[in-house]
């Protein structure tokens, strides 16, 4: 039941050269300017992703692995035998694998990814701890229905894994929507494992973003490399820069392309011009006290049913049932 990455279904292809196009003119077009964030990554991207998740300011990943290695067998236990474990935007197996070795008799792992070398690459290494775990890698976009494969055997519960307070990518509107789609994707009998970074003090989340190193600022301006490779944009990396800032009213990091000087750049046919200290939006990142999430599963026709955090009570785990 091992198939390759390259068995991708044909459904949930990247999108061709054009349709990025239209998307970036569509950002640029609007007001004030924005392009969506799945846009960082591109190889370079996900390489500097994971980069940052090694800085000393980042601890979202090392609370979530320190979470899972304090919880992992609660978690499975709540999670019970048989389950059938479907990974939405597996990029790393690490998180993965710590879940993995505490769910009894699992059915089948089945990573949704879009990008097709991540996706290849999280097989090989999983199936290097987990040989006789069955595999069911499907290469589509995670946000769109899914049209999930035929299990190896009947699960007692599907249970879907979205690691990594990926969420926090989405608005409150979008995530509701984003959790709603899940809902039925899991069934009646499903489940949703789900990594969420908490509130916490401004300093600590804004130094998160702007690690010293700079690693962060590289990886936000990457997104204007990949349009110059990608699309012939012409974007001058040394006149824009990397600006994150938490705003707490919305209780979300909100992180800018700022423009340094007036300038145009070419985008496909189009010009875009830029004033200077314009900031483009390119990502939220937003943070949830407990009581919020709560609340937006409700939106969902969720409940939580349990939640797990790190021994610094700076990142939470929640498993959701249908409501
Ligand atoms: C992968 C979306 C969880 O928002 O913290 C890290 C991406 N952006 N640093 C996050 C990111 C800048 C990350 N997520």
């Amino acid at each position: 039941m091992n198939l390759p990455a390259s068995a991708l279904r044909d459904d949930d292809r990247r999108p061709p050269a054009d349709e990025l196009l239209e998307t970036v003119q569509r950002g640029l077009r609007a007001r004030p300017k924005r392009l969506p964030s799945w846009l960082f990554y591109d190889e370079r991207g996900s390489e500097l992703f994971e980069r940052i998740c090694e800085q000393p300011e980042y601890y979202l990943t090392r609370c979530e692995i320190a979470l899972l290695r304090e919880h992992a067998p609660a978690i499975g236990a709540a999670l019970g035998p048989d389950v059938r474990l479907v990974e939405y935007g597996s990029g790393h197996a690490h998180k993965t694998r710590l879940l993995l070795e505490h769910l009894e008799r699992p059915v089948a792992w089945v990573p949704v990814e879009i990008s097709a070398e991540p996706l290849r690459l999280s097989v090989r290494r999983m199936a290097e701890c987990f040989p006789h775990l069955p595999m069911q890698p499907l290469g589509a976009d995670f946000t769109r229905p899914l049209r999930l494969p035929v299990p190896p055997r009947a699960p007692r519960r599907t249970v879907l894994y979205f690691p990594g307070s990926t969420i926090g990518n989405f608005d409150h509107a979008e995530a509701a929507a984003l959790l709603r789609k899940m809902r039925a994707e899991m069934g009646e009998a499903g489940g949703l494992l789900i990594g969420v970074d908490l509130k916490k003090d401004n300093a600590i989340l804004e130094a998160a973003y702007n690690d010293r190193a700079g690693v962060t600022a590289e990886f936000t301006l990457n997104m204007l490399a990949r349009l110059n490779r990608e699309l012939g944009c012409d974007f001058d990396l040394a006149a824009f820069r990397h600006r994150a800032r938490y705003n707490a009213m919305a209780g979300r990091i909100e992180t800018h392309i700022v423009s340094t000087r007036e300038q145009r750049v070419r985008v496909g046919r189009q010009r875009a011009a830029f004033g200077a200290g314009e900031a483009m939006l390119v990502e939220y990142s937003c943070k949830y006290s407990v009581e919020d999430f709560a609340a937006l599963a409700t939106r969902a026709g969720l409940r939580v049913e349990r939640s797990w955090f790190d021994p610094q009570r700076m990142f939470g785990v929640h498993y959701l049932v249908r409501a």
